[in-house]
């Protein structure tokens, strides 16, 4: 908690309007930025500031916007009518274990890219009412700052409210404020609806403080994207692209090689050492971690892996939960599912499908081959087309295969099943029973000859 000479921060996040501009059937701050919800932005930033309290008012498909943030310690005020961002913000105080001089910070839930060093300067204001407000080229739609003959801001007026001179105004209110709990709940409790649009305007309380001699602060954002909201899908893209080039900006800056900062997509954290590189169009999720000198060909997918140190992803690999030791070659065209392991130098090639799998040091499954609930010991080479068949329609079994093991070209080993070390298994083979250490198995059926053999002729008619 922030117990702070003026007193503890409460934080109340408005998310009950319906984002009828999305035109989608999932409540607006559902939508995602970097493959988490607006809303988890916000409260992850307003967790941040380590408030008393974070409290979020919901309305439109409220239970759906609940529902996602499960196991979060919020408080969830229900605004059943949106009756402007007053009433919200009323609501959201209602009933709050505050004291006069604690703070509330309103925030939306659909400003996805608001940092909380932005934050930090409101919340470091000793104005009884601290706005942060930001110059845009075309304010059009925006709520004006007005100011007085001494700068000082004396009222927020509405587009729809406003005079075309002062409409000519390009500082504007981003709509999130910071004032003290026992001034906003007087303020709040006199705002009236007298409005073009009939709304409760927290942006009321701004003219009420002035006319109390209260001091009122601009903090002016610098950076338009931090506090620019979401109304439709444009704009969500638009946020989205910003926020992936300054991931990139920054990978790039720490010494990562990101071949076009323009086409890289990091939905969750990605953490590289020295001298990687990291070509074209690719996509990473959850937690991924890339040891030194890894190189990521152009179009790749990788989520929640760890790729060892010296090792490369040729292009269009696609790699789920997979741990790999070093030095490891895999790719192009390579899927590797959860539990996929490879020991260092292991290596596994185009069209090649690994799950639940581990694949022993220097061990190759170079082509066109499944190798699922499996363990590969070191050494050995599976040829184009090898497939464990671990799967009998109701369960699934494992194969295990041991050192310096050769399996021939297109062969089916049918779980379970072992092949011991330095067997070998001829191509074509369909392997049912255990294969001895050292043995050669050839299952199929023997080669015929037929002489003087004639092709079946077309009939004349
Ligand atoms: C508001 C501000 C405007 C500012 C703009 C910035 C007011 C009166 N106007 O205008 O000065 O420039 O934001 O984007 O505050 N919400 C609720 N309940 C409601 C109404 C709104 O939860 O009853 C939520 C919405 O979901 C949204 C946010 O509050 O996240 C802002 O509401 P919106 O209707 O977009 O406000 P604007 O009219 O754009
Ligand atoms: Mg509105």
């Amino acid at each position: 908690m922030t117990d702070t000479a003026t007193g503890r921060l409460h934080v109340v996040v408005l998310a009950a309007g319906k984002g009828t501009r999305m035109r989608s059937s999932k409540p607006k701050v559902l939508h995602e930025i970097a493959g988490r919800s607006m809303l988890a932005h916000c409260l992850d930033t307003a967790a941040a500031l380590n408030p008393a309290t974070i409290r979020v008012v919901i309305g439109h498909q409220g239970e759906a916007v609940r529902e996602s943030q499960s196991g979060r310690p919020v408080e969830w005020v229900w605004q059943h009518e949106q009756n402007g961002t007053g009433h919200a913000v009323e609501l959201g105080i209602d009933g709050l274990d505050a004291r006069a001089d604690d703070r509330v910070l309103v925030l939306y839930a659909d400003v996805p890219l608001l940092d909380a060093d932005l934050l930090a300067r409101l919340t470091g204001s000793r104005a009884a009412v601290a706005l942060l407000t930001v110059h845009m080229e075309d304010p059009t739609g925006y709520g004006r700052i007005l100011r007085d003959d001494t700068d000082a801001v004396v009222r927020i007026v509405e587009q729809k409210d406003a005079s075309e001179a002062e409409r000519q105004v390009r500082e504007v209110n981003t709509g999130i404020l910071i004032a003290r709990y026992g001034d906003l709940a007087a303020w709040l409790e006199r705002l009236e609806a007298g409005n073009a649009q009939g709304e409760l305007y927290l942006t009321d309380i701004v003219e009420m403080a002035a006319a109390e001699g209260k001091t009122v602060e601009a903090v002016v954002a610098e950076d338009a994207w931090a506090v620019t909201g979401v109304n439709d899908r444009l704009a969500l893209a638009r946020l989205e692209r910003v926020y992936q080039q300054r991931q990139a900006e920054a990978l790039a800056l720490a010494g990562t090689t990101i071949v076009d900062p323009a086409r890289l997509d990091v939905r969750g954290t990605l953490d590289c050492g020295r001298d990687v590189s990291i070509d074209v169009g690719c996509v990473f999720e959850g937690h991924v971690r890339l040891g030194d000198n890894v190189r990521i060909g152009p179009h790749c997918v990788l989520r929640d892996c760890e790729i060892g140190p010296n090792s490369t992803v040729e292009a269009f690999t696609h790699l789920d939960g997979v741990i790999a030791a070093g030095d490891n070659a895999i790719g192009p065209y390579a899927r590797l599912r959860p539990g996929a392991a490879l020991d260092s130098a292991a290596k596994v090639g185009n069209f090649v499908e690994v799950k639940a799998a581990r694949i022993g040091e220097r061990s190759k499954v170079n082509h066109l081959s499944y190798v699922g609930d499996a363990r590969v010991g070191d050494d050995s080479n599976l040829g184009a087309g090898t497939i464990t068949c671990n799967y009998d329609g109701a369960n699934k079994h494992h194969t295990e295969i041991g050192d310096r093991v050769f399996v021939g070209s297109s062969s089916q080993l049918v779980a379970p099943v072992r092949v011991g070390s330095d067997a070998t298994i001829g191509a074509g083979s369909t392997i049912t029973r255990d294969v001895g250490a050292g043995e050669l198995a050839i299952a199929r059926s023997r080669q015929k000859a037929i002489a003087d053999w004639r092709r079946p002729r077309k009939k004349r008619d």
